[in-house]
C-alpha cells in the first residue's frame, strides 16, 4: 500500500497515541494533534509522527493549523475529546447557569473538534478517504452531557457519510466502552469503580487502547470501504448492537 497521510486528533496520549502507533507501524505518515505542545512533541518523537498543536474546539485555531496539516488526507481519526464533568466541579442543585456551562463544556469538547476539523480538511480528502470518529458507549448508556455529546456525533456522522459517499469516502464511529491506560478519567476513579463498570461486559474486563486502534485501523483500510455511516461498538458486550 502506498504511504498514506493520516491525521489523528488527540494523538499525544491514550487511544489516539495507540491509533497513531498502529498507522506508523504500517508505514503511514502520521500527524498527531493536541493542545499541550510538550506532550505532543514527546509523543511525536517516540512515534516518529509529526506534531501539530492546536485547540480543536476553537475555529480560528483550527484554521491557523491548516498550514501545518497535510495537503492530502487519506485517513482522519477524530479522537480528541473527553468528559469535562471529570475535571469540573458539579453545579449545585438549582444552579441553572452552572448546569448550562457544564453541558456547554462537554458539547464543545466532543462535538466541535470532529465537526470543525472534518470541515477544515474536507477539500483535502483523497478519493476513498476514511474518517473515523471516536464516540462512546455513553451515547447509548447515558452519562449526562458527555453521553449526549457523543450521541450528537452519531447524527453528524450520518450526514458526513451521506455528503462524502459519492467520492468513495467513508465516515464511521467507533464507540468504546471503558478503556484503561488513558488520561480520560483524570485520576477520578478507583480500580473498584472500573471493575463495577466492566462487570457489565460479557468478558468482564476493560478494553485497551490497542484494541480500539485495531478497529480504527481496519476502518481506515481500503477493505472497509463499504462500511459507512455506522457506529461500531467495542465494549466486551457491555452494550450489544441495536
Ligand atoms: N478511555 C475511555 O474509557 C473512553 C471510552 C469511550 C470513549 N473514549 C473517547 O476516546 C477519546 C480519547 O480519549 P482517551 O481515553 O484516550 O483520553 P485522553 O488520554 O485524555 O485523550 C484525549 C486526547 O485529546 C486531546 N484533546 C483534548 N481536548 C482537546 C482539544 N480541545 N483540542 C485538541 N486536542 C484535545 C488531549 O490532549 P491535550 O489535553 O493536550 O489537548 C488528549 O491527547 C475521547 O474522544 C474519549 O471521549 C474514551
Amino acid at each position: 500500500m502506498a504511504q498514506r497521510e493520516v491525521v489523528v486528533t488527540g494523538g499525544g496520549t491514550g487511544i489516539g497515541y495507540a491509533v497513531a502507533e498502529r498507522f506508523v507501524k504500517a508505514g503511514d505518515r502520521v500527524t498527531i494533534t493536541g493542545r499541550r505542545e510538550q506532550v505532543l512533541t514527546e509523543a511525536a518523537t517516540l512515534l516518529g509522527a509529526v506534531p501539530v498543536a492546536f485547540d480543536a474546539t476553537d475555529p480560528a485555531a483550527v484554521e491557523n493549523a491548516l498550514g501545518a496539516l497535510p495537503e492530502r488526507v487519506d485517513v482522519l481519526v477524530n479522537n480528541a475529546g473527553g468528559n469535562t464533568d471529570r475535571i469540573r466541579q458539579a453545579p449545585a442543585e438549582g444552579d441553572l447557569a452552572g448546569l448550562a456551562d457544564a453541558w456547554r463544556a462537554n458539547l464543545e469538547l466532543n462535538v466541535y473538534p470532529p465537526v470543525l476539523v472534518t470541515a477544515a480538511l474536507k477539500p483535502r480528502f483523497a478519493e476513498n478517504a476514511r474518517i473515523v470518529t471516536i464516540g462512546s458507549i455513553a451515547a447509548k448508556a447515558g452519562s449526562g452531557s458527555y453521553g449526549a455529546s457523543k450521541a450528537a456525533l452519531e447524527a453528524w456522522n450520518v450526514d458526513t457519510a451521506r455528503a462524502l459517499g459519492e467520492r468513495g469516502i467513508s465516515s464511521n464511529i467507533v464507540a468504546p466502552g471503558v478503556i484503561k491506560d488513558t488520561e480520560f478519567f483524570h485520576g477520578t476513579v478507583t480500580e473498584e469503580w472500573i471493575q463495577s463498570r466492566v462487570g457489565a461486559a460479557f468478558n468482564k474486563r476493560a478494553g485497551t487502547p490497542e484494541e480500539v486502534a485495531g478497529l480504527v485501523f481496519f476502518l481506515g483500510s481500503p477493505e472497509a470501504g463499504h462500511i459507512t455511516g455506522q457506529v461500531l461498538h467495542l465494549n466486551g458486550g457491555a452494550h450489544t448492537a441495536n
